[in-house]
């Protein structure tokens, strides 16, 4: 979309400092580990490499020593390291398509709170969208070879990708969709939402409104449709039940940011051990600043509110009623308290309504020293096997499951 605009502006010698950034980050992160060995002792060399590349790519671009990539317009310094970073895809099993804008129902329009009229003046401008989006499927069944989707009778996973609403797409996310697809066995659509800054909030929920239209209008019901996301991306999902409110047939979280205001005890603990800055509305590079507010405009009590608004932050969110869910979180993550919270939020409203009869609806899986969306790096760890293993399992076990139950996911 927007962003291949800003790559036009990327120089020969951009491309030359970006790489070079790299070969020094690599560099300095080997060197490090063979004299004092990796930060937890847990990891591994390909995880401690891991997570020094993904938290520099992660730094703000003023703390970056090669902040001269950075496009001075929008503080955007991916086009240039994102697009040499993406990770290994492959578009074998990947079948793209567009999606138009649909019009937003009054009933949802009732349930978005603060965000009401700007959802219904973004509905009104999009009418000339076309959303780009990929089904993912792999299966040795039902080769990909017709101009078909897969057969909608059966289950979907739709998939929200994450990257603090500022950075990500389904092309860098090809390589984790397909993994998902082939450990669940089921086509997984994902979407080009709209990012900051171009596109402030509620756009990107209103293309995640469209996207679940288009599955449904493709012909899955609500009751066979899996949202699954990672960070920002489960912020999106959640965002998007509690504008739906309907049944799905389970939600996937994968270190979902449930908070924006890093408070709680896990963000200062692992500040030097996890892969991500600390959100701060004051600074212009802040991600949750480029998404709640356009380029150049200052933040008022307004903003303030937003940050406490259950859309932006879940953790407030009135979650009687969630579907199943596996919530899968690292013990080193910043966000480990924020999940941890929301968890037992949703469990506890869930419990006291009676709608489960004491059995959570939602489970939390975590994984020992692991980082911020660990699933997604490049590690081929046995833990990070152990992580997909697991969702395999729970999404397989959704077929013969009950609402609100998790009798076949796997304990960690
Ligand atoms: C939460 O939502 C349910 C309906 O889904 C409603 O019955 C309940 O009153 C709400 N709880 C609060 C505290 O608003
Ligand atoms: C679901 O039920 C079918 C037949 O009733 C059975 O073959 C299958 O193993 C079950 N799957 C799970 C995950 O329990």
């Amino acid at each position: 979309m927007d962003k291949d605009m800003l790559t036009q502006t990327t120089t020969a010698a951009q491309w030359f400092a970006a790489i070079a950034s790299l070969v020094v980050v690599c560099s300095v992160s080997t060197t490090r580990y063979l004299l004092f060995g990796p930060l937890m002792s847990s990891w591994d060399y390909q995880t401690q490499l891991s997570r020094d590349l993904i938290r520099y790519l992660n730094k703000e671009p003023s703390e970056q020593p090669f902040w001269m990539f950075v496009n001075s317009a929008s503080h955007e310094y991916w086009p240039a390291i994102g697009r040499f970073l993406q990770w290994p895809s492959t578009t074998q099993h990947a079948r793209p398509f567009t999606i138009p804008a649909y019009p937003l129902d009054d009933v949802s329009l009732a349930r978005a709170g603060i965000w009401a009229s700007k959802l219904a003046n973004i509905a009104h401008s999009s009418v000339e969208m076309h959303m780009y989006a990929e089904c993912i499927f792999v299966s040795s069944e039902q080769a990909f070879t017709t101009d078909s989707h897969p057969k909608p009778q059966d289950k979907a996973i739709l998939y929200f990708h994450g990257g603090a609403y500022v950075v990500g797409s389904v092309e860098q996310y090809r390589s984790i969709l397909t993994r998902l697809s082939k450990v669940s066995e089921l086509p997984v659509y994902a979407f080009n939402y709209r990012l900051a800054p171009e596109s402030q909030y509620p756009t990107q929920l209103y293309d995640a409104f469209c996207a679940f239209r288009h599955l449904r209008i493709l012909g899955y019901t609500e009751q066979n449709i899996v949202f699954a996301g990672d960070s920002a991306g489960g912020n999106l999902a959640l965002a998007l039940w509690q504008l739906l409110h309907v049944e799905l047939s389970a939600m996937l979280l994968l270190s979902p940011r449930v908070d924006v205001t890093s408070i709680r005890p896990s963000w200062k603990q692992f500040y030097e051990i996890d892969v991500l800055d600390p959100y701060d509305i004051a600074s212009p590079y802040s991600s949750i600043r480029k998404l709640l507010l356009p380029p150049g405009a200052e933040p008022t009590s307004d903003t303030l509110d937003m940050l406490e608004d259950p859309f932006i932050a879940p953790v407030h969110a009135n979650l009687t009623g969630i579907p199943t869910t596996l919530v899968q979180v690292g013990t080193a993550e910043m966000m480990l308290d924020d999940v941890r919270d929301f968890v037992q939020q949703a469990s506890a409203q869930n419990i006291n309504d009676g709608i489960s009869s004491g059995m959570s609806c939602v489970q939390l899986q975590t994984f020992p020293d692991m980082f911020h969306v660990f699933q997604a790096a490049p590690l081929g760890t046995r833990i990070q096997q152990r992580a997909w293993e697991s969702i395999g399992s729970f999404i397989k076990s959704l077929d013969n499951a009950t609402q609100h139950s998790l009798h076949g996911a796997l304990p960690i």
